[in-house]
């Protein structure tokens, strides 16, 4: 069997809000590469014996105290190393030259031009390239050892270059988009310096995953709980592709998921994939434990606890049960990897229905935990998923409960469920689908008046909410076309009798978060 990650690149995190970028464009460039915190054991960056080092950005300056440091080690194995931004900075330091914090800070575009001829940049082969900064220090002297291959009008070392060892430095960000030859320089690092072959590909993943669980399994039996999501739609089809009827799928329909959801599941994995699922029709049971509850945080807890306790119970049920399987991919071990030591910025913690049963006697599988995203979705598709399914927007674990405001009830359920359907039917109709991030519409229990005929009715508000955004951390709203509103909320009235009325969220995040809850 091939060994996919046998070339290899290893990422060390100095902090850049990049880091998960880069690597995604490492692996783009169908190499394996890892993120380790920039203070990893020395031994375990030896263990992992990459072809090539990238050094992230990364927001202090390397002259503070307590700035984070170069581990000797980096250019002990040597390797080809690339210092970006920060970690260019931190290389100058190493090599004696000076970094100083600077009167223009740079963010955003710059034009750098190209000085002499550096085999870095051999692929782009231009004289000047449009580029992004986001920088407040800069290297003032270089390092007697290195010389620079590029400046701009206030950078005077952009990028540079060790005189004899492979070691590069570059100020902007080949990683994000907006420098427009960031993808041939990284692969010129990746594949020309560090001589990375291209063996991490799709088919390729998939075949080492599969022989993977094979082997680990054996002729055991894995249970999944399927939530209708990618994440464990994909782990399913993949699990089903190595082990077939090994692989038993359980599905809790909370009566909270999209416009039929419960049967659209079923009839991918079951009917249409042939997979084992055991459906469990719970929807009674959820709003019976939802009755009289308005509090979120609440909420969130009864659908979290009610999903376990189901679980388990049909967990039990099957006996011959040996192990437990988990759509956790990448960046939730690289987060809670950085939380446990403190270091990460963790945002966001939710909690999903999904989560793990804590005392089911099973061992673990988590056959994505080395993919990101944009992979899993790639897999999911090669794998047979629809790719309407695969590149849905997000749709939280908790489902329609966090999008029906105060208490849950099967009625606003089913309202909410179809205004939703509507809303997105008809962003994908217009194709608007794609260029909004994430859509839905959230169930306002009030009443307000209307007219219909000759008579005025009092029913329920329907909000619509679009967002635009690339990490969901901050998020614009979507400017969508009046006429496109107009259509959809004439749809909503008149197609759902107990809406009265429609309006749409113009709140963008920061203040306003995209769920309502
Ligand atoms: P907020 O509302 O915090 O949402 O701006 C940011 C993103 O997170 C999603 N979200 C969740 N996702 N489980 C999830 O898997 C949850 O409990 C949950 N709550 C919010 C939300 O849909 C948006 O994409």
């Amino acid at each position: 069997m091939m060994d996919i990650k046998q070339s290899k690149i290893l990422i060390l995190d100095y902090g850049s809000q990049y880091t998960q970028l880069i690597a995604r464009r490492v692996r783009e460039l169908d190499v394996y590469c890892e993120i380790y915190a920039w203070d990893a054991a020395t031994a375990d960056i030896k263990a992992f014996d990459p072809e090539g080092i990238i050094l992230s950005g990364g927001p202090e300056s390397v002259h503070m105290e307590n700035a984070p440091t170069l581990n000797e080690v980096v250019i002990e194995l040597g390797v080809p190393v690339l210092g970006i931004c920060y970690g260019m900075q931190l290389l100058n330091q190493y090599y004696g030259g000076v970094v100083e914090g600077s009167e223009d800070k740079e963010f955003g575009y710059a034009q750098v031009n190209v000085t002499g001829s550096s085999d870095l940049f051999s692929q782009v082969n231009k004289t000047t390239m449009d580029v992004w900064m986001s920088h407040g220090d800069k290297v003032k002297s270089l390092a007697d050892s290195f010389h620079p291959i590029a400046h701009t009008s206030s950078t005077p070392f952009a990028a540079c270059q060790h005189q004899e060892l492979p070691i590069y430095g570059v100020q902007f960000h080949p990683e994000v988009e907006h420098t427009a030859d960031g993808r041939e320089i990284l692969s010129q690092f990746v594949h020309a310096i560090c001589g990375c072959e291209n063996l991490w590909k799709t088919d390729n993943i998939i075949d080492t995953h599969v022989e993977n669980i094979k082997q680990l399994v054996g002729d055991e039996k894995v249970l999944l709980g399927l939530s209708g999501g990618v994440d464990s739609s994909v782990v399913a089809a993949l699990l089903h592709k190595a082990i077939g009827k090994q692989l038993v799928c359980v599905f809790v329909d909370t009566g909270l998921l999209r416009f039929e959801e419960g049967d659209q599941v079923m009839q991918t994995m079951a009917d249409k994939m042939d997979i084992n699922v055991i459906r469990v029709n719970a929807q009674d049971m959820y709003f019976k434990a939802l009755a009289g509850e308005s509090d979120p945080e609440k909420k969130r807890k009864i659908i979290g606890e009610l999903f376990i306790r189901i679980f388990e119970q049909q967990a039990k049920e099957l006996d011959d049960i040996q192990w437990l399987a988990q759509g956790t991919i990448y960046p939730d071990v690289i987060e809670s990897a950085a939380s446990s030591t403190g270091k990460a910025h963790v945002i966001k913690s939710h909690h999903n229905v999904g989560g793990l049963p804590a005392d089911l006697a099973l061992k673990l599988i988590e056959p994505l935990k080395d993919l990101f995203k944009d992979e899993v979705r790639k897999l999911g598709v090669n794998l047979g998923l629809a790719p309407e399914m695969v590149y849905r927007h997000p749709f939280p674990g908790p489902g329609l409960g966090v999008r029906i405001l105060g208490e849950v009830k099967a009625e606003y359920a089913d309202v909410l469920a179809r205004a939703d359907h509507i809303f997105i039917e008809e962003l994908r109709n217009h194709n608007l689908y794609d260029k909004t991030s994430q859509a839905f519409a959230v169930f306002l229990p009030v009443k307000s008046v209307g007219v219909v005929g000759d008579a005025r009715r009092y029913e329920y508000v329907i909000a619509l909410r679009a967002v635009e955004t690339i990490d969901f951390m901050t998020a614009r709203w979507a400017h969508l076309p009046y006429e496109f509103i107009d259509l959809v909320s004439r749809r909503i009235i008149n197609e759902i009798d107990k809406v009265s009325r429609v309006v749409y969220d113009v709140s963008s995040k920061p203040p306003a978060t995209i769920e309502w809850e």
